[in-house]
């Protein structure tokens, strides 16, 4: 027990619980869950807003590395792009890693994939031009070693986005989430004899040993995680509130092909109201995802 009377683990139960429950549970489920898209349009909407997080063109690639890739939503989707020459992917999960093999074979993307920790990657230093790391520092017992890691691989000049969800923005979208479209869902669900897929997921994670999410993160924290490494440059800023929510309100039908360009419109307009007049009003936050951004 910690003094504060929570039972503490090891960070290898913890990463034990992350490999079981990645490859038994959300392997299966996790594109549908977060209503991940692969092919050249998600490529170019994935770019488009890089850009925007970077404030600048990707540029050319030749070599990309994306840590805990999971099912693939960025490794696959970036291998599309012409200016990348070498995409990678490394994740725990070999459960994972086997549908990101599916994902980039069902839109002929080239990839590598890695089976490794992401605190203790298996590649030389200097090695990438770009990184990014979607959603992993939460799942990981050492954080920092993650972004130790984001520096040692960096080439010089290097740039890397790291993404995480913040702490009280995710609740919110959640909450929010779970009494709209979670309403007729949850009601859809029950007719068919089945529990929301929340409440599965939940009754599966208690039967682990471990948790499996562990922290999450106030934004000033990932500051402080990266003014302790010698980036040149490092930013963290947070992205998606309004915009986020509709991402979320409409998840099941925002991806139907003839209603998507809709919602992409919609989204879009939503960012720019995000980005522009409600960051000078709304706390940091209630932003739904912090966004790091570094330069070797
Ligand atoms: C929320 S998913 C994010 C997947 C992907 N980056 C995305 O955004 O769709 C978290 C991923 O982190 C991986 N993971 C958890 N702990 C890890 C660790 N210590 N090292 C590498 N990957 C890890 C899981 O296997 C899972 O694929």
């Amino acid at each position: 027990m910690g003094q504060d009377g929570q039972k503490k683990y090891t960070d290898n139960e913890i990463t034990e619980s992350n490999i079981v429950f990645h490859d038994e549970f959300d392997a299966e489920i996790y594109d549908w869950k977060w209503g991940k898209m692969y092919g050249v349009g998600e490529m170019e909407k994935i770019v488009s807003d890089y850009r925007n997080y970077m404030g600048g063109e990707l540029g050319k690639i030749e070599k990309y590395l994306d840590i805990g890739c999971g099912t693939g939503a960025a490794v696959v989707n970036l291998s599309l792009l012409d200016k990348i020459g070498e995409a990678h992917g490394s994740d725990i999960s070999m459960g994972m890693l086997n549908m990101c093999r599916k994902n980039a074979n069902s839109v002929g993307g080239k990839i590598t994939l890695t089976l490794s920790d992401a605190q203790k990657l298996p590649y030389k230093d200097n090695t990438f031009d770009f990184i990014t790391c979607h959603a992993i520092l939460h799942h990981v017992p050492q954080p920092k070693t993650v972004m130790d890691e984001v520096y040692r691989l960096l080439k010089p000049g290097g740039k890397a986005l790291v993404f995480e969800p913040t702490i009280y923005g995710t609740e919110l979208t959640f909450k929010i989430m779970r009494y709209t479209w979670g309403i007729p869902y949850t009601i859809r669900e029950w007719l068919k004899g089945k529990k929301p897929i929340w409440v599965v997921e939940e009754q599966y994670v208690n039967t682990l040993d471990s948790p499996v999410d562990v922290t999450t993160f106030h934004p000033k924290e990932l500051r402080k995680i990266v003014a302790d490494i010698p980036f040149s440059k490092a930013t963290v800023t947070t992205y998606g509130f309004l915009s986020n929510f509709t991402k979320f309100f409409a998840h099941s039908i925002r991806n139907i092909k003839p209603i998507k360009f809709i919602f992409d419109k919609i989204i879009a307009i939503l960012t720019c109201l995000d980005d522009g007049i409600l960051k000078k009003v709304v706390p940091e936050t209630l932003y739904f995802q912090a966004v790091i951004y570094v330069k070797k």
